[in-house]
């Protein structure tokens, strides 16, 4: 069955660019994007391995590690990687894993067989330090995937597990926040003293915590 948010990530130990690893110790105590790419060399994968690296600062900003993957065997990870640098100017400077034997891409459902038998999908799962899968997405080859997206939405999946807050359409960092239905007037009047705009009783409107 395919994995579903709340569902641990499965663990592993994979050869990368950065040697051996396992999985969830090598996630340690923050928080992980895993992602798959479909194949070396090819036009799309190139420019989201060159964004990736040139985004890495902003990943480490919000303590997450960054993991790419595909069927690809290591010395064609690397080799290419010179390319990437040719063409995007970043090199990738995170680890790939080489998944020649397609383990990590089983256990993570990365194949879609209808779509390509063999070559993985753009998968995307964002891991929480608990090890829980926060998010998924699933791309088809020909979309080049929006990596501001995804850090939007890490922001997003970090202020709500720690307030309770949910973000609203198209909301970034700094913008106004949503109380969660659950809470209670009384219990939201705790939680945010100065007080929340009520657009309808259960559209709670407050400026977003630190
Ligand atoms: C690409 O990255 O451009 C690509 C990879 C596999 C199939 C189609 C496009």
């Amino acid at each position: 069955m395919a994995l579903q948010l709340g569902d641990e990530a499965p663990d592993f130990t994979a050869e990368t660019t950065e040697g051996k690893i396992q999985f969830h110790n090598w996630i340690g105590n923050g928080w992980a994007v895993l992602f798959s790419h479909p194949k070396d060399f090819t036009p799309v994968c190139t420019t989201e391995l060159g964004r990736v690296a040139a985004l890495k600062p902003e990943f480490e900003k919000r303590g997450v590690k960054v993991i790419g993957l595909s069927v690809d065997p290591l010395g064609s990870h690397k080799e290419w990687s010179k390319d990437i640098q040719d063409v995007t100017g970043s090199s990738p400077n995170f680890p790939l894993i080489a998944d020649s034997d397609r383990k990590v891409a089983s256990l993570y459902n990365m194949i879609h067989p209808n779509a390509n038998d063999t070559l993985t999908v753009r998968s995307v799962f964002v891991i929480g330090p608990d090890k829980k899968i926060k998010l998924t997405l699933t791309y088809p080859a020909s979309t080049g995937r929006n990596f501001d997206e995804l850090l939007r939405v890490i922001d997003s999946l970090q202020l709500t597990a720690k307030h309770k807050v949910a973000t609203p359409s198209d909301w970034k960092h700094g913008q106004d926040v949503i109380i969660v239905p659950s809470l209670s007037d009384d219990d939201a009047k705790k939680q945010f003293p100065a007080g929340w705009k009520t657009l309808k009783p259960y559209l709670r409107v407050v400026p977003q915590p630190k």
